[in-house]
């Protein structure tokens, strides 16, 4: 699958087919991906959190204000950011922006070689952060960014459509 294949076909997946598992190699091949994408001073301030354990997943649906899909993916990565690796490089707007972007810029790798291979997944912002950093027993500089459910789509929705970018562009 060529990246525009994967940047136009990849859409948010909330249902999994509870059967097929995700092998470790896989996920493993995913994050090497996922830490390819640009990131402030190289400094790579991603950190992942690979979740099989039902009990923690259970508990990530209650951080995720019982968005209960997570629950029904055989693994959820959990990406975080090291907000110390962040500071020390650039300070605050390191702690502030950098490390925000290049989490991000990891997450939508993630996504898109998570669909060039079959899987889906859905980026969960909506979460309290506290109860996820207990439930994970996250250091005070670790901070969780996004709730990534992974697994094979159970049924095929429709892609959401999109604007179009001259609507928010302006050319000078
Ligand atoms: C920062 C961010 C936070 C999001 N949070 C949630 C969420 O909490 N729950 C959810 O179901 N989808 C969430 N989404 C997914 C969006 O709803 C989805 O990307 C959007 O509706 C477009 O659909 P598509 O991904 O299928 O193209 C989030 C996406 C982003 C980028």
């Amino acid at each position: 699958m060529d990246v525009y294949e994967a940047i136009y076909g990849r859409r948010s997946v909330r249902n999994f087919d509870s059967v097929k598992d995700v092998p470790p190699e896989l996920v493993t091949k995913l994050l090497e991906a996922a830490c390819q994408a640009p990131s402030a001073g190289n400094i790579q301030s991603w950190r992942f959190w690979v979740i099989r354990d039902p009990s923690i997943k259970e508990g990530l649906v209650r951080a995720a204000l019982g968005q209960s899909f997570i629950a029904e993916a055989p693994v959820v990565i959990v990406v975080c950011t090291d907000l110390r690796a962040c500071s020390s490089g650039y300070g605050t707007r390191g702690t502030t922006l950098y490390a925000i972007q290049d989490t991000a810029a990891a997450i939508e790798n993630l996504l898109l070689a998570a669909w060039a291979e079959g899987l889906g997944t859905c980026w969960v912002g909506a979460f309290d952060e506290r109860r996820a950093s207990d439930l994970l027993d996250l250091p005070p500089h670790i901070r969780p960014v996004a709730i990534v459910p992974l697994g094979y789509p159970a049924l095929a929705r429709p892609k959401p459509s999109r604007r179009s970018p001259l609507e928010f562009t302006e050319f000078k």
